[in-house]
């Protein structure tokens, strides 16, 4: 049986712009922060609060945090690797933060520069650290159902770092299909051997959609009992340190297929397309929303 409610994590300011090869003007990103809000989503990443030598569009992280109007009841988290991540962002006014780490050895090194064990050591602190100040964290694994530099990755490890990281304390863990290659088949078994060690409750999934099975698989997720869901405005993205991903599944499509399902989200479907319309025009591209494509030709 489907959830009767899903709680949409909007990853389009974080996830969908940090890719952007020129530099997104920060009154840009704030507008669409804003313009989420307007449109109802009950989380919007905002930034991350990583190197700036490392992902140059991020840097704005504290003027963005600063500008954007904050809405009662929605969650503005944002992404940090590390303890100095997190005391920049909390010194920003961060309310909630977000850790990401990943099933595979190769992508850690390429994406946060470590081991995983030492990207564990360095969460445990921050959650530590978090905790002291009752701020929540949400916990990222990323290349869930595959890695752009290892290929096949165990779904074992998937389920052990998945473990270690809600065992340390984040309230939910973040499935992710970073380059987007998986099939419901491989999803349902890789929930399946998470669901030994995570409660259902505390999962999300964070489907990119490079291969377009990012709908057939959230699709599997809901059946197998998820009910949060990471999409990105318009489709924008992609992750820096993995070549050739597209961006996260376009959660204009997401709304569409949900309320079709008649699932509940809160979110106002033409609101969001307003933001869409508006970020694709600032970036001068076209949407890959598939629901905004259809709509804008009627
Ligand atoms: P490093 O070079 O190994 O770090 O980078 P370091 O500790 O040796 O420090 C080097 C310099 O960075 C120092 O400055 C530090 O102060 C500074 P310097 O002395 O050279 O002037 N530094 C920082 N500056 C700002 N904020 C910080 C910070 N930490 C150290 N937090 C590091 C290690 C983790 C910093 C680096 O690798 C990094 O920033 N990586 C970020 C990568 C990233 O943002 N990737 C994209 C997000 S992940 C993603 O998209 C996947 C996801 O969507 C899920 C999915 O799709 O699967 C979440
Ligand atoms: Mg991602």
């Amino acid at each position: 049986t489907l959830p009767k409610r899903v709680k949409i994590v909007e990853v389009g300011p974080r996830d969908g712009l940090q890719n952007e090869k020129n530099f997104v003007p920060t009154p840009v990103k704030i507008k669409l922060i804003d313009m989420l809000s307007e449109a109802g989503l009950p989380v919007i990443e905002a930034t991350s609060f990583v190197s700036p030598k490392w992902v140059p569009q991020m840097a704005d992280h504290a003027e963005v945090l600063k500008g954007i109007q904050t809405f009662p009841g929605i969650n503005y988290p944002v992404l940090i690797p590390n303890l100095k991540g997190f005391q920049t962002a909390v010194a920003a006014g961060a309310k909630e933060v977000s850790v990401f780490g990943a099933a595979s050895e190769l992508f850690t090194r390429k994406n946060i520069n470590c081991s995983i064990d030492e990207s564990l050591q360095r969460f445990d602190e921050v959650l530590k650290a978090a905790q002291a100040l009752s701020i929540p964290v949400r916990g990222y694994v990323s290349c869930v159902l595959g890695c752009p530099y290892e290929g096949k990755i165990s779904l074992a490890k998937v389920a052990e770092v998945a473990k270690r990281m809600y065992s340390m304390g984040c309230y939910e863990i973040s499935l992710g299909d970073t380059i987007g290659v998986g099939t419901p088949g491989v999803m349902k078994d890789m929930l399946s051997a998470v669901m030994h060690e995570v409660p259902v409750a505390a999962l999300a999934v964070h489907c990119h959609d490079t291969y377009g099975q990012a709908l057939a698989n959230i699709l599997m997720a809901l059946q197998m009992g998820v009910s949060v869901v990471d999409s990105s405005v318009a489709g924008l993205g992609g992750c820096p340190y993995a070549k050739g991903a597209s961006g996260n599944l376009a959660t204009e499509d997401l709304v569409y297929m949900l309320t079709g399902l008649g699932i509940h989200t809160g979110v106002n479907l033409q609101k969001l397309l307003e933001a869409g319309t508006f970020i694709c025009q600032a970036l001068n591209r076209k949407t890959s929303s598939k629901v905004a494509q259809a709509t804008c030709k009627l």
